[in-house]
């Protein structure tokens, strides 16, 4: 082991997801069978840099977590140290502390920083290696949305959450001869609603890349109706936009670098269907359903994989890298490549194609 990677230091960034606490155990653990090397764990992601809040992690603090969803070490999907908000004279102002966080680092002497999160954690990760940090990227997020990754762990268990929800909606529907739409998360990308949609043949499925029109997603469920099914189930991505581009804002925070949180798209959907085809129409929101509790296996070992293979690539003295999974094969790429880009559905995604063959409609 190089005399430079004594100490590491590991946070958790952005919104949780299913499988966080696996990746910690992994680095803990891996790390601890090299001998002199330790693990410092950083409390509320970048925040906890900026507060100097951090302690060293043994294995017993990372025994008993890899079912556990959540993070052990907290997370905050708001602070970027370089537009760190603070209050000042009753007035909120941003200030860039990132020598503050330099100083935490240097003190308690942290060769290299394991950052786990999704796009906004890296971009804020990459002004850090501008400072000279080495930082080595995990990539989460239930959304799938990193670029550079076929897959980021959190999604699966998000996935079937999702699907879990959309099966049990249908017997609903069918029941009451209703539609039935379902908001599912996933910020600008679609690749939770369409792939849930499709695990659970919801016969109209929204996704932000594909806009739709209301006409055609009511000529569906009319179609439908004529010919005896007097239900339909539609898979709404909290970012899908109407044909004018328009996507429906839940909240706007001033104090998060990403300030727009989606959401409320479904009960404008179910207003305009109800109205136009005078089918009674429901709207169920998952919400943050979608990112609690016990990850699936499949996340838990690609966590695992990635825990592990974020400190393999450090003793091999990589530098500045995000572990990815390509083709099938774990591996990293330059983490400065991956800063605020997100990784959408593209219109000729054979999953998109499938489901059109099967009768699935686009709202387009
Ligand atoms: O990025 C994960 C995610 O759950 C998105 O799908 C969603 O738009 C957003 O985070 C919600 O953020 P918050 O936890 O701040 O409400």
């Amino acid at each position: 082991m190089s005399k430079s990677l004594h100490r590491i230091g590991i946070l958790t960034g952005g919104g949780d997801c299913p499988g966080l606490n696996a990746v910690i155990r992994a680095v803990t653990k891996t790390a601890l069978t090299r001998d002199g090397m330790e693990v410092f764990g950083i409390e509320d992601g970048f925040l906890g840099l900026v507060q100097n809040r951090m302690r060293q992690l043994h294995n017993d603090d990372v025994s008993n977590i890899l079912t556990l969803g959540g993070t052990i070490l907290g997370t905050n999907n708001k602070c970027d140290p370089r537009k760190y908000v603070i209050q000042r004279n009753g007035h909120t102002e941003t200030a860039d502390v990132t020598d503050r966080c330099l100083e935490h680092i240097a003190h308690h002497q942290l060769d290299a920083l394991i950052v786990i999160g999704g796009d906004g954690t890296m971009s804020v990760a990459s002004n850090f290696v501008r400072h000279g940090i080495n930082c080595l990227g995990v990539p989460k997020t239930i959304d799938n949305d990193l670029e550079g990754t076929d897959v980021t762990f959190g999604f699966a268990t998000a996935c079937m959450i999702a699907s879990e929800a959309l099966d049990r909606i249908h017997t609903t529907a069918a029941s009451h001869h209703r539609v039935m739409i379902v908001e599912i998360m996933g910020r600008n990308a679609g690749w939770l609603a369409l792939y849930s949609g499709l695990a659970s043949g919801a016969d109209i499925i929204l996704i932000p890349e594909i806009p739709y029109d209301i006409e055609k997603i009511c000529e569906k469920v009319r179609t439908r109706s004529r010919h005896g099914k007097r239900f339909s189930i539609v898979a709404v991505s909290e970012g899908a936009r109407a044909l004018d581009g328009k996507q429906v804002v839940d909240r706007v925070d001033p104090s998060s670098p990403d300030p727009i949180r989606l959401g409320g798209i479904g009960r404008v959907l179910a207003q305009q269907i109800e109205e136009k085809t005078q089918i009674e129409t429901r709207t169920t929101v998952l919400g943050h359903v979608q990112r609690g509790g016990t990850p699936v296996a499949d996340d838990r070992i690609l966590a695992t994989q990635f825990g592990h293979a974020a400190i393999k690539a450090l003793l091999d003295g990589k530098e500045n890298r995000m572990i990815v999974m390509k083709g099938g094969v774990v591996t990293d790429i330059d983490i400065l490549t991956v800063a605020d880009k997100q990784r959408l559905v593209t219109l000729d995604h054979p999953l998109v194609a499938a489901a059109r063959d099967l009768g699935t409609s686009f709202g387009d």
